[in-house]
């Protein structure tokens, strides 16, 4: 099994993906780091651990918390999106019985990936502060390290936090400035590009049938998808963060091609701004694989199938 550590800012998106990472059976999931985004660290902690239990693995991953706040900038939670909770009122009544594990997420990453140098995938679908904080505290990681999945950006289309900006690079476009810059052999990164096209429909809801799983699914996601609807006029919700885990799964799920991409950080209106030089005019190598297709079918039946399992 692949080895892998999440990083979350749980998130009714961030909760399907630990869904479909644990429901796979296919990873060997370390740990799970969270970090301030979506909602605060505490919160995404908690939500965090509510769906280990959900799922009964509460025992088998421990789940350490990271960043309080991103690098240099205040906190911006989206309650309007995931809810005051971070879980679109689901599990609202469940007793976490087992909390975090002692410790700070991006020590955790160092640990692990000493320990299994080579070996570890990072599955990132939260703003990456945690990352950027493990790497300035070693820099060699980046070698040390399997690949790194990123859902974050949107490289052709507009935003989703500002007109031009995405939430996780929006929130500490510094963190993920330094984590594209760090020289990551693989980073893959998974934007609004191809996650708007990963869509969650009440089909699917209906699939996943009356059980704790699906029960969970239709209550979180009923006023995540009311939001989209609003947004986008499309009946259904994107899965952002579960396409990420899809893509460790499943490679071929999307295609890919290198580009030179960064971060805007001082800009009035262009803050988080992701900057993907199609053209090669700044004359940089690629130090990203940006995902440009996803075959959006093969996606959703391999996530209703794990989540039936
Ligand atoms: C990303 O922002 C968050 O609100 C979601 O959890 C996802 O990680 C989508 O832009
Ligand atoms: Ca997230």
């Amino acid at each position: 099994n692949k080895k892998v550590i999440l990083d979350v800012d749980t998130g009714v998106d961030d909760a399907l993906g630990i869904i479909l990472a644990v429901q796979s059976g296919e990873m060997d999931i370390l740990g799970i780091t969270t970090v301030n985004g979506n909602v605060s660290l505490d919160k995404a902690t908690e939500n965090t651990c509510k769906i280990l239990q959900l799922l009964g693995v509460e025992e088998q991953i421990p789940v350490i918390k990271g960043a309080v706040k991103p690098l240099m900038r205040n906190t911006f939670f989206e309650h309007r999106v995931h809810g005051e909770d971070g879980l679109g009122g689901a599990l609202s009544t469940m007793l976490v019985n087992k909390t975090e594990t002692e410790g700070f997420g991006p020590d955790f990453i160092i640990e692990q990936v000493l320990q299994h140098p080579g070996e570890v995938t990072l599955v990132m679908t939260a703003p990456l502060t945690n990352l950027a904080l493990a790497l300035a505290k070693r820099p060699q990681l980046v070698h040390e390290v399997k690949e790194v999945i990123v859902m974050g950006g949107v490289v052709k289309g507009f935003g989703n936090v500002t007109p031009v900006a995405e939430y996780n690079m929006y929130v500490d476009p510094e963190a993920a400035r330094i984590v594209l810059h760090a020289g990551f052999p693989v980073l893959t990164l998974v934007g609004l590009d191809v996650t708007r096209q990963a869509l969650l429909t009440d089909e699917h809801v209906t699939l996943l049938g009356d059980t704790p799983i699906g029960r969970y699914v239709l209550q979180s996601t009923s006023d995540y998808m009311k939001r989209y609807w609003e947004r986008n006029q499309v009946k259904a919700c994107a899965l952002h963060d579960p396409l990420a885990v899809g893509v460790a799964l499943r490679k071929d799920l999307v295609t890919t091609q290198a580009y030179y991409v960064d971060i805007e950080t001082r800009s009035e209106l262009c803050d988080g701004q992701t900057i993907c030089d199609f053209q090669n005019r700044l004359k940089r190598e690629p130090n990203v694989q940006v995902c440009v297709g996803v075959n959006s079918e093969a996606f959703l039946h391999l996530f209703v199938q794990t989540l039936l399992k």
